[in-house]
């Protein structure tokens, strides 16, 4: 059975570039029309759009700071009177914020429990009443990482958060599953994006993956954690609800 998402719509948040540029294509690729979300980036936001229309499919670009409830607002404003529909919502933005812990101010905490937590609930408010509408379970699919479940160097504020993420998720599940709409996490490994290259000891770090992962010679690229949000897009996982799915190439084996 392949997977189309022909006559359906995703948001996926922070698809200007890395894993949520990669999931925009993807979820286009089956067929999905994709609204493509940014902040700051406005010519990359534009270049996805460009690769998804040339696949036929349609798109459209909005500018949005998912950690502010207002710009969520508008963007949905937007959603419900120029497209009125949305199937799939990839909840992909994050902010990195790498520092020591001791060092972390409350501004450093709140940036990275609004953008990577709170703007969850945000757009999972704001969505419902679309896909709860729908004749096919909508899709809620957001991204975590190991840091959620293990220590990292410099890396507790957005481990702390993305913990909180999945617990959202487990949370939420209760409130919206019976309402026709599943919600996901999927839990990725290391992959070389803007964001983790700006990791201290990067290049290491992605070198050592070739060790840890267990895939033979072969690192984890944004289009790998694509297909994982593509599975969970699809009606093949409607019966997979308030999980966390792994994709790192059995690094978590070896404690990765
Ligand atoms: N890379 C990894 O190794 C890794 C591993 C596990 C999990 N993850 C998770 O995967 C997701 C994507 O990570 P990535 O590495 O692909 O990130 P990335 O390459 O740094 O891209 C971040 C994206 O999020 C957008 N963004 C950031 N803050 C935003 C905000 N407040 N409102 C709207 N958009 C915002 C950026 O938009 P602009 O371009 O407009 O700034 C950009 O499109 C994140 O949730 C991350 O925590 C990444």
């Amino acid at each position: 059975m392949n997977i189309n998402l022909t006559n359906k719509v995703a948001l996926v948040t922070g698809a200007s570039r890395g894993i949520g540029r990669a999931a925009a294509i993807r979820l286009a690729e089956a067929g999905a029309d994709v609204i493509v979300n940014y902040v700051t980036s406005r010519n990359l936001a534009e270049d996805t759009a460009n690769e998804i229309m040339n696949l036929g499919r349609r798109t459209w670009v909005i500018k949005a700071d998912v950690s502010e409830k207002e710009d969520v607002d508008m963007m949905f404003d937007f959603i419900k009177t120029e497209i009125g529909r949305l199937n799939i919502l990839v909840s992909n933005a994050a902010t990195g914020g790498f520092r020591p812990l001791l060092a972390a101010s409350n501004k450093n905490f709140d940036a990275a429990f609004h953008t990577n937590v709170l703007a969850l609930l945000y757009l999972v408010q704001s969505s419902m009443p679309l896909l709860e509408k729908e004749t096919t379970r909508g899709k809620i699919i957001t991204i975590s990482s190991h840091g959620a479940i293990a220590g990292l160097p410099m890396y507790g504020l957005v481990g702390a958060s993305k913990a909180a993420l999945e617990s959202l998720v487990r949370h939420l599940t209760l409130e919206i599953g019976d309402k026709g709409v599943n919600i996901n996490v999927v839990r990725a490994g290391l992959v070389a994006t803007d964001s983790s290259r700006r990791l201290p000891n990067a290049e290491k770090l992605f070198n050592d993956q070739i060790n840890f992962t267990q895939v033979g010679e072969r690192i984890l690229q944004p289009e790998d954690v694509a297909d994982t949000i593509l599975f969970l897009a699809s009606s093949l996982s409607d019966m997979i609800q308030g999980e966390t799915i792994t994709i790192d190439g059995g690094a978590a084996i070896r404690g990765a």
